[in-house]
């Protein structure tokens, strides 16, 4: 089929202004928060999901490339049409269909963004937990797609957790339900689980029930400071060992705490080589009881420990918090930060071997890395900024990050705990995943045989 035919057949499923082919309008779907680019061929917003599957059908038949995208917030290229085609933007589908108090859950549509969901449970009490960085601007299909997490996962788990069920458009079309309302179910293979991460190779998700839960009562934050990083990864092993579940688990290291005051100078930050961010949630009594143990198990380790005074100073340092991957760049203007070798994973007891591993191919390479993010996790934001004119910048980046990605795999982690493989990591896949990556490869190929679907991600 002619280009031209292609623009008039996505008109008359969608309409003539749901349909963009013009050039600035396809840049600007070119891209992701990431350094991957791919200019599509034409951007579609469709409003339902039969328009979704009609769109996928006229992909399926005629072997276009097909890529959902939600915000594009994403780190790793995701929703990076790297093969052209048609982009699917889903943020039209954006309404909340159904608050179910009495079941704990909600019936939305891919397009709602994670935030207004809140927004629009905090009046009844409920929220839901994952917590991404981008929480003001992604949408809960690039979450599920992606299986994000961010600052609470720590106590509350991952997208994944949250996830009851899935409407997905097939590559050929088809729309199949997966999951159900209840709590518990054993029919067959978890397609749900399948389609959580998938990051659009396998379905394209229009709509999904999700579990929700009561706000907790009461909150409180405690900063413990440490000279080392390493000190700082023993005390959350110590932390975590000991059993205590705290709702947020953060490090941020010198140079972050430097970011977060340019940004606002205001804002009361310990000076250390690195901080702890712990924050408990629950009953007045059970917060209390577990910031004291926090305290306990850090006592030893930190070299000063305090908590937040008051909400006002508790909300500051979580907005900073939230602002850190933009912020990294004002540390020196002439840089800027690229989301490469950002996002591994290790086991906890493995923390503060990685930490000290990171800072010493920061001294080899010369490059500096400045490290936050979910600790709690095993997850750290290994931030690097680079002249980005500079080629041999870029080398130097790459090889930095090859390096972070190899130790995480070498003491059992991952290269990408919550950003997604996308483009970005795809080449890691096979040394983390050794024979899976077959079988992955296998229900690629079953599902999208045509391979329409997000093609050149995930490695498969
Ligand atoms: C964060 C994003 C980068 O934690 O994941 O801020
Ligand atoms: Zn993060």
């Amino acid at each position: 089929m002619q280009k031209s035919d292609i623009l008039e057949n996505l008109q008359s499923i969608v309409g003539d202004d749901m349909v963009s082919s013009s050039a600035a309008e396809l840049y600007c779907y070119s891209c992701d928060a990431s350094q991957i680019r791919g200019v599509p061929d034409f951007v579609v917003r469709p409003s339902s999901t039969d328009e979704v599957s009609k769109i996928a059908r006229l992909a399926f038949d005629n072997d276009i490339p097909l890529t959902p995208r939600g915000a594009g917030t994403g780190l790793a290229g995701g929703a990076v049409p790297v093969e052209g085609g048609i982009v699917l933007d889903m943020s039209s589908m954006k309404r909340i269909l159904e608050i179910d108090l009495d079941n704990l859950l909600v019936f939305v549509e891919c397009g709602v963004v994670q935030e207004k969901l809140n927004e629009a449970l905090e009046p009844y009490g409920f929220f839901f937990p994952p917590d991404p960085g981008s929480s003001a601007m992604c949408t809960l299909g690039g979450l599920i797609a992606n299986n994000g997490s961010g600052m609470r996962s720590v106590k509350y788990g991952t997208t994944r957790n949250y996830v009851m069920g899935l409407e997905v458009v097939l590559a050929d079309g088809t729309i199949i339900n997966t999951g159900s309302k209840t709590s518990k179910s054993v029919v067959g293979y978890s397609l749900t689980d399948l389609f959580v991460g998938s990051e659009g190779t396998l379905g394209i998700i229009t709509r999904a029930i999700l579990k929700i839960k009561a706000i907790p009562k009461e909150r409180s934050v405690l900063l413990a400071s440490f000279e080392g990083p390493e000190l700082a990864g023993r005390a959350v092993v110590k932390v975590l060992s000991s059993g205590i579940v705290p709702s947020a688990c953060e490090i941020l290291d010198r140079n972050i705490i430097e970011a977060i005051k340019s940004y606002d100078p205001n804002i009361s930050l310990p000076d250390a080589d690195a901080i702890l961010l712990f924050e408990v949630d629950g009953t007045e009594n059970s917060v209390k009881e577990g910031i004291e143990m926090i305290r306990d198990a850090c006592s030893s380790l930190a070299s000063n420990i305090r908590a937040a005074s008051d909400k006002k100073e508790r909300d500051e340092i979580w907005a900073a918090r939230r602002l850190v991957g933009a912020a990294v760049s004002r540390l020196d203007p002439l840089r800027t930060r690229v989301y490469v070798g950002e996002d591994v994973g290790v086991p906890i007891k493995e923390l503060p071997g990685m930490l000290n591993k990171v800072n010493e191919i920061s001294k080899e390479y010369d490059l500096p890395i400045m490290t936050y993010g979910h600790i709690g996790d095993g997850n750290l934001h290994t931030g690097m900024c680079i002249d980005v004119l500079e080629d041999g910048d870029w080398d130097k980046l790459n090889l930095v990050a090859d390096r972070i990605h190899r130790t995480a795999i070498s003491v059992g982690g991952t290269v990408t705990a919550e950003h997604g493989v996308g483009s970005a990591r795809s080449e890691y896949l096979g040394l983390e995943l050794g024979k899976g990556l077959n079988v992955m490869i296998l229900i690629k190929n079953a599902l999208d045989p045509k391979g329409i679907l997000n093609p050149g991600k995930m490695g498969v």
